[in-house]
């Protein structure tokens, strides 16, 4: 069977924004902001993004549009007999230990949406918002069976395949999705007491900046664009010959960094408006948005559908996350493609019944100090990722050179790129975009 390919350009676009935008935006974001003393984290997150992450980003891209293959299968094709394919290794595995927690949270997503079904948001009160948030995620049997539906319904998108599957669920959700975090920003940001989480949210304040918010700002980067863990290969390896790389990897980052910033004036307005603590932790969002709802005209109704459509988002991203995961595993070793998405998600979900239960029962175990949950996040977001993205730019940069990287980003010439762009682009992948990184999660890591 020959390999499937995007339907057209859009597409492409969707199928990418659709990886990027999800939990990352909406979840992660504004916890990891909250706790990490907001605007100047913020600050340092777009600078990441725009400086560090659109090179690795086009560095991904072309290396799966060039080989064709999945994240290991690419870099044995465009390096043979090398030890690059390490490189996409660890993207596999870092695919896998962050599909072990995010399929948890999008069971309290799931968990959240069954929750507005019941129209159980009318309560303004915190201390009963928290109380159902720490109930429902720390109980042994429910979150497991959300957490089971989330890594079901992921594996039957993902068997569809990638032009059924991925490209149609993804093109009608993302841009309801836009709008109805715009809604719930402006009832945010209306809220009275606003003020004063607007000024968290772009006031920086650069004591409160330590190396470890160095490293999760960079690790927020990795983790929202969905680099460093072969998703972007694997996704670039569907990709015709004639698209234009730098204008999708572009489009992708503006769309998931807007995304992340309304996401944070849906949230931290209202959280300081009602008194709640920003950095609240990973319940931040789930304890903030019910107490919005229950402020809202239909409240109800938009409760439904965000946390619907929000599960649709981390679906979208999810999918993109096993993709990585059944591509390499049935193009490597010949497997079906079922049988791949099979194994695949059976991997997964025994990682995902450690992160679940470790917001209960298994608290207590902790490997470096951190729960499961916490441990696959940090070792996926902050180390894996990076060093993904660090690999790849050294593999474009020194192994496959000026040459192969300004052929595909200007398509053999058939694309006019400005040189300068290409030069700087050529240079940051090279030098800066390497260098900051090293410097970023040695400083954090030791
Ligand atoms: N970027 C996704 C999000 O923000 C998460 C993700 C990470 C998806 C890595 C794919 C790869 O939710």
């Amino acid at each position: 069977m020959g390999r499937e390919n995007f339907g057209n350009r859009f597409g492409v676009l969707v199928a990418m924004a659709g990886s990027a935008v999800g939990l990352g935006n909406l979840w992660r974001f504004p916890y990891l902001a909250g706790t990490n003393g907001g605007a100047a984290f913020i600050l340092l997150y777009l600078v990441f993004v725009f400086i560090l992450c659109i090179p690795v980003m086009y560095s991904e891209f072309l290396i799966g549009r060039r080989s064709g293959a999945n994240a290991i299968g690419a870099f044995k094709t465009l390096a043979p007999g090398s030890k690059w394919g390490i490189v996409g290794l660890l993207g596999v595995l870092a695919s896998i230990s962050i599909l072990a927690f995010y399929s948890v949270v999008g069971g309290w997503t799931i968990d959240y949406m069954v929750k507005a079904f019941q129209f159980r948001f009318t309560v303004t009160d915190n201390a009963v918002l928290e109380g159902m948030f720490a109930e429902s995620i720390s109980s042994v049997y429910e979150p497991l069976l959300y957490t089971a539906v989330f890594l079901a319904l992921t594996a039957f998108v993902v068997l569809a395949g990638v032009k059924n599957g991925i490209e149609k669920y993804t093109k009608v959700m993302m841009p309801l999705l836009f709008l109805l975090v715009i809604i719930v920003a402006i009832r945010s940001v209306t809220l009275p007491g606003a003020a004063a989480g607007i000024s968290f949210l772009f006031k920086p304040d650069f004591s409160a900046i330590t190396t470890d918010t160095v490293l999760d700002a960079l690790g927020q980067a990795f983790f929202s664009l969905s680099l460093g863990c072969g998703c972007v290969i694997t996704y670039g390896s569907y990709v015709k010959k004639d698209e234009h790389i730098m204008k999708t990897s572009a489009m992708t980052a503006a769309a998931d960094t807007l995304f992340a910033l309304i996401a944070g004036l849906a949230v931290m307005p209202a959280v300081f408006a009602f008194g709640i603590s920003p950095s609240e932790g990973p319940g931040l969002v789930f304890i903030t948005l019910p107490h919005i709802f229950a402020q809202i005209p239909f409240g109800g109704v938009l409760a439904i559908l965000f946390f619907f459509i929000l599960f649709i988002a981390a679906i979208t991203s999810s999918i993109s996350l096993l993709e990585v995961v059944v591509a390499y595993l049935s193009e490597e070793f010949r497997i079906k493609r079922a049988w791949s998405v099979f194994a695949g998600v059976a991997g997964v979900a025994c990682l995902s019944v450690l992160c679940s239960l470790s917001q209960g029962v298994l608290a207590d175990v902790r490997i470096f100090g951190l729960n499961f949950f916490d441990f696959f996040d940090k070792l996926s977001a902050n180390i894996f990722m990076p060093l993904g993205g660090f690999l790849i730019v050294i593999f474009v940069g020194y192994k496959l050179g000026r040459k192969a990287f300004e052929s595909e980003l200007t398509n053999d010439g058939k694309l006019r790129v400005a040189t300068w762009l290409l030069n700087f682009t050529f240079f940051s992948i090279k030098y800066i975009t390497p260098l900051a990184i090293g410097v970023i999660m040695l400083n954090g890591l030791l």
